[in-house]
């Protein structure tokens, strides 16, 4: 399922529904380094949250895991890593030093999903990865994930 692209080492995953998306973010999920960080990006319903409730799943968690439109960061504090899960659809630039988000980016241990981190970008670490959701064919998914970093590169290519 996974095609690497070698020029920018990304490597392009096909989802067919939203439990292929599941699956693949449960994987990640058991290789996640502490700190660590994925950038969501992608438009409307191109399955952010549905990749972080993947995510979590992986983990063992077995609540809801909502969309963070209206409260900005869900925590998930017991799972091992704990989970932050930001939405920034809705935070504008000058917005960003009132919401203390340094602290969990920050944070030792945790892994942040950020959906919409555009507007983070002045705070992006070196180490990272980036996910990029599109809409392909047949209701199915492109998801293509970029390792920026040692720790992150080391993550991806323990999935693709
Ligand atoms: N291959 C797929 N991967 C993920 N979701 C899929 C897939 N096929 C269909 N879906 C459906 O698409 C929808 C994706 O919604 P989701 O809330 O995850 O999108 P989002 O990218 O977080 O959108 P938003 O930018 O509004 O937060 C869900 O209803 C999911 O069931
Ligand atoms: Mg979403």
């Amino acid at each position: 399922m996974s095609i690497p692209a070698k020029k920018d080492r990304s490597v392009r995953f096909r989802t067919r529904d939203a439990q292929e998306t599941m699956a693949l973010a449960g994987l990640l999920s058991q290789r996640a380094p502490a700190p660590g960080l994925i950038l969501l990006e992608g438009a409307l319903g191109s399955g952010k949250t549905t990749f972080v409730r993947g995510f979590l799943r992986g983990l063992g968690f077995k609540g809801d895991v909502p969309s963070p439109t209206f409260t900005l960061i869900n925590e998930y504090g017991r799972t091992r890593p704990p989970v932050f899960h930001m939405d920034l659809y809705r935070v504008e630039p000058g917005e960003l030093e009132n919401l203390g988000l340094e602290e969990y980016l920050g944070h030792p241990e945790a892994v942040s999903l950020v959906e919409w981190p555009a507007v983070l970008e002045p705070l992006y670490p070196v180490d990272r990865l980036e996910a990029y959701f599109r809409h392909a064919p047949g209701g199915r998914r492109e998801i293509r994930l970029r390792g920026w970093g040692k720790e992150s590169r080391r993550w991806l290519e323990s999935v693709a």
